[in-house]
């Protein structure tokens, strides 16, 4: 059995953070959230990976290089537009030749790994398998309708009138019967070959497609709201280690991870919270679920619920929350402008002016 992840795409969502890097490779808890689906491939025994790279090639490349450091032997398969999930199984047939394969998309992000899926998927062999989960809006994700005993009857791709509340989840297992599928579909309304529409056309064909429901947790990391919560959950999991410099006048409380490069000087860091290699934290407040990469700058300032990426700096600023903040990015506080005001006042008036 082969792995199939998809790294291309444009991730218009997470702009403009993804205009000059990978949204695959934002990181959640100082780690790629795509090496989280590479770790659940290996640790499923799935060693011969295939990923699907886009615009962001190089990056992607850079980063996960021959896979060898994560135990799975990588084949980087380029894609010219993002054209489609089934669109990437097309340019992949080279790669997947007649293996079943689980295709995982780079920006999910699921707790407890895929590890029984694939031991379910091998055991009872149907002719493709899907993940659904119940999600409060599903217009913006595949949707699945089951009939009365379970079994999926229809799929849609991003519907205005979800027939369920069941979304499909980023994570597929197929026998090779989707490359007939993938080469029977024609693109959809906003151009892409939807694997969706592939899954549905087995369907139709009365092929074996089978859904499995997960409760637990899962995410699309496609925007910032949904990144910075998957970096809170896994920060809830965070082994403490306080291996860093740091000086007496500075407190650490709860689950912290400061890295034996990292500096802490007159500084309270509320956990959960990661720091990073060479990162320096002088005179500031980090709270609770933040994750500070490698190489960043605080002073005089205070974080928290943030991701900061490598080597960017806050410094003199009051609390920043809720933020994703790109590489090598500068905050700082804006100059004071001399506060005037102008006022032509009638006779008796009485005016309460802020100061
Ligand atoms: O996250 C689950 C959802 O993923 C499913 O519910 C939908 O049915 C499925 O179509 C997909 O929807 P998204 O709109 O979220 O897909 P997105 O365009 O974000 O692409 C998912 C991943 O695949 C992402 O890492 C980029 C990569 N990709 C995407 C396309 C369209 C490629 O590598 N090549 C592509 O052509």
């Amino acid at each position: 059995m082969k792995a199939l992840v998809l790294s291309g795409g444009a991730g218009t969502r997470l702009r403009p953070i993804t205009h000059t890097s990978a949204k695959q490779l934002v990181p959640v808890a100082n780690k790629p959230v795509l090496f989280y689906g590479l770790e659940a491939i290996a640790e499923a025994g799935i060693t011969e990976v295939g990923i699907i790279v886009g615009d962001t090639a190089a990056e992607i490349r850079e980063a996960v290089g021959d896979g060898s450091e994560l135990g799975i032997k990588v084949t980087y398969i380029p894609q010219d537009a993002p054209l489609g999930l089934a669109h990437a199984v097309l340019i992949a047939k080279d790669f997947l030749g007649d293996d079943d394969f689980v295709m995982y998309l780079g920006d999910n992000f699921i707790v407890g790994g895929i590890s029984g899926l694939v031991d379910q998927f091998r055991a009872e062999k149907p002719d493709a398998q899907i993940l659904l989960t119940q999600v409060s809006d599903p217009r913006s994700f595949g949707v699945a309708e089951l009939d009365a005993a379970g079994q999926v009857v229809g799929l849609e791709e991003k519907p205005k009138e979800p027939k369920s509340d069941l979304a499909l989840v980023g994570v597929y297992l197929f026998t090779p019967l989707i490359h007939e599928a993938v080469r029977s579909i024609e693109p959809s309304w906003r151009g892409e070959l939807e694997i969706t529409h592939a899954i549905q056309w087995l369907i139709e064909q009365k092929r074996d497609v089978r859904s499995t429901t997960i409760h637990g947790y899962w995410k699309d990391t496609g925007n910032v709201t949904d990144m910075l919560e998957v970096n809170r959950t896994v920060l809830e999991t965070l082994e403490p280690s306080l291996d860093g410099e740091i000086d007496e006048t500075s407190e650490i409380i709860g689950r912290v991870q400061i890295h034996k490069t990292a500096k802490v000087t007159g500084s309270r860091i509320v956990g959960p919270a990661i720091i990073g290699a060479g990162s320096v934290v002088t005179d500031a407040y980090v709270g609770p679920f933040t994750s500070i990469s490698d190489d960043c700058r605080i002073e005089d300032a205070e974080v928290e619920y943030s991701i900061l990426l490598k080597e960017s700096s806050i410094v003199g600023v009051r609390r920043i929350e809720a933020s994703l903040i790109g590489r090598n990015a500068e905050i700082t506080p804006a100059p004071r402008v001399p506060a005037a005001h102008r006022l032509v006042i009638g006779d008796y008036s009485k005016v309460q002016i802020s100061s």
